[in-house]
């Protein structure tokens, strides 16, 4: 790991904000960015699609071993990028960009917008709580600390997967707000009422943050803001504002 290259860590509840966030910042200062959640987003798709059994993670972790791939870049996969696997014909590609966001392909065909449906929502939170599962996407995501930096949002960024990143971010906000926010998110083509999604947000943090394993959790290094009342534009520049102490920058 490059242990070097600097990373902000940030951290917190469903749909607090980190992702609008975290794209903000990637921009601003020209860095990659991971979406952690996808990748759960991701593996919870598959555990579904092959209907896997959750009581069986060695089993869900060798499919994710096996039909996996991971990439860095700005092009669609080709063929080649695709890992060759024997059985059942399928392959799952992610591919983290660093300014138009990670994509998903399922036999390469993008899926990206169906991993941000509600009911992968609900499962990628199950999927999450499997140790070995965990386990395997370390390195993936350690992988993604590349120069110039890394702006890595999530769970456990900064308890778990970069404990000595140079800023870490807690961002919170009331769950009523948060419900609010993804229920205009969504407007378009909106399958929740306020209350489903209210109700969804809530069950998903008590997971989150009950889970035996990289619960979510406040890293004591961590600068936590409340973003009830802010704007994501008053947060961003909160965050930028702590940057260049952070990184030790005149
Ligand atoms: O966008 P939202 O905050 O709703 O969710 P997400 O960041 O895409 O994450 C989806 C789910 O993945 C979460 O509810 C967590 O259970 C899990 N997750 C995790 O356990 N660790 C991470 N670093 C990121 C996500």
């Amino acid at each position: 790991m490059t242990n070097d290259v600097p990373v902000i860590a940030i951290d917190g509840p469903a749909a607090s904000g980190k992702g609008t966030i975290a794209i903000a910042l990637a921009e601003d200062l020209g860095w990659h960015r991971l979406d952690s959640g996808l990748l759960y987003r991701t593996v919870a798709y598959v555990i579904d699609q092959w209907n896997l059994d959750y009581s069986d993670p060695e089993t869900i972790q060798d499919h994710i071993r096996n039909f996996l791939s991971f990439s860095v870049g700005e092009n669609p996969p080709n063929a080649d990028s695709h890992k060759q696997i024997e059985f059942p014909k399928v392959s799952v590609h992610v591919q983290i960009q660093r300014l138009t966001g990670s994509k998903v392909w399922y036999n390469a065909q993008e899926i990206t917008p169906v991993l941000r449906s509600e009911h992968i929502s609900r499962l990628s939170s199950y999927a999450a709580r499997i140790p070995t599962l965990r386990n395997e996407l370390i390195p993936i995501q350690r992988e993604l600390r590349q120069p110039p930096g890394l702006v890595a949002e999530g769970r456990d960024m900064g308890t778990v997967l970069f404990p000595t990143a140079d800023l870490k971010i807690f961002l919170t906000a009331d769950v009523a707000v948060r419900a609010q926010r993804r229920f205009d998110q969504y407007a378009k083509d909106r399958k929740q009422t306020y209350e489903e999604i209210l109700e969804d947000l809530r069950e998903r943090d008590r997971q989150d943050m009950h889970r035996g394993i990289a619960p979510l959790k406040k890293a004591e290094d961590a600068i936590e803001i409340d973003c009830t009342y802010l704007s994501v534009k008053c947060v961003v520049e909160k965050v930028l504002q702590a940057v260049p102490a952070a990184l030790k920058v005149a």
